[in-house]
């Protein structure tokens, strides 16, 4: 059965009792677990002599307009889908345990890589991420921990936090897990309606036609022309932005004689859902 603690003074009289040698792999989450969180626990198993995964909807990093009290909260199923993958422990602290004054956001700089994307859309939002996530490495003390590709700028940020803060521990990125359709799992799926559900494969559908064809156009704005045409022909979704980025540093890229590594970024609200996806222009 898979050990669960809710106090970080019962997770740390735990933690402290493991082997040094012992090698900890850490899968933080926000819940409402699917194949994508799946893999990541699985990826962790592989590598470590344990997985311990986290549970906590942060709430400093969702805007006063956003889903924080309707996020998806399922902590049982959860449980069972991590034990299934390999984790061993699960962290699940309320908000009064990891923010005991008040779940206000502290400060944190996150220069140029915090301010476009998601960062633009959601000012705030990463300060939020890296706020936790420092928070939960400080007390889960991992070896290794597993991020998903899907929020790739996520994954960016917490590299950079973890090389400017000193933190003892290998950030692995895991490959985007896809439906059969090709939309790529997250959590905010299970706010589809069907009809919504239908529309949303576009993205995947854009981005994949994107990573043959990209070279056919002249330059970054004749793609993003491209892509809002598409989507309002296509579907009912609002484009929140596309971007094609460098991979290193998410520097802006407009043509295509550029030596960096394009990547393409979007978002786009689905009914109320707000959807993102990623793929690399690159073979
Ligand atoms: O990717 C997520 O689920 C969250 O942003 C994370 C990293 C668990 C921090 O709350």
């Amino acid at each position: 059965m898979i050990q669960i603690f809710r106090t970080i003074p019962e997770f740390r009289n735990f933690r402290k009792n493991l082997p040094r040698e012992m090698k900890v792999g850490f899968v933080p989450t926000m819940g409402a677990l699917h194949e994508g969180h799946a893999s990541l626990v699985s990826s962790s198993a592989k590598e470590n002599d344990i997985t311990i995964s986290s549970v906590f909807v942060n709430p400093t990093q969702f805007g006063p307009k956003e889903d924080l009290s309707k996020y998806p909260r399922m902590l049982e199923k959860d449980a069972e889908i991590l034990e299934k993958n390999g984790a061993t422990v699960l962290f699940a602290p309320s908000t009064a345990e990891i923010y005991p004054e008040s779940p206000s956001q502290i400060g944190f700089t996150i220069q140029s890589l915090g301010d476009k994307l998601c960062g633009a859309s959601r000012p705030g939002h990463f300060n939020g991420v890296v706020q936790v996530v420092s928070l939960l490495f400080h007390i889960v003390r991992p070896d290794n921990a597993y991020f998903g590709e899907k929020d790739f700028q996520q994954l960016m940020i917490i590299r950079q936090l973890v090389a400017e803060q000193h933190f003892e521990v290998n950030i692995h990125g895991c490959p985007i897990v896809r439906e059969s359709d090709g939309l790529a799992m997250s959590s905010r799926n299970l706010y589809l309606s069907a009809e919504e559900r239908s529309q949303a494969v576009v993205l995947s559908q854009i981005l994949f036609y994107l990573k043959e064809h990209y070279h056919q156009f002249k330059d970054a704005d004749a793609v993003k022309s491209f892509v809002s045409e598409q989507i309002s022909k296509k579907s009912v979704m609002r484009l929140d932005y596309f971007e094609i980025l460098s991979e290193k540093g998410l520097k802006d890229i407009a043509v295509w004689e550029n030596t960096e590594k394009p990547h393409a970024f979007i978002a786009a609200f689905c009914g109320n859902t707000r959807l993102i996806d990623n793929i690399p222009l690159f073979s």
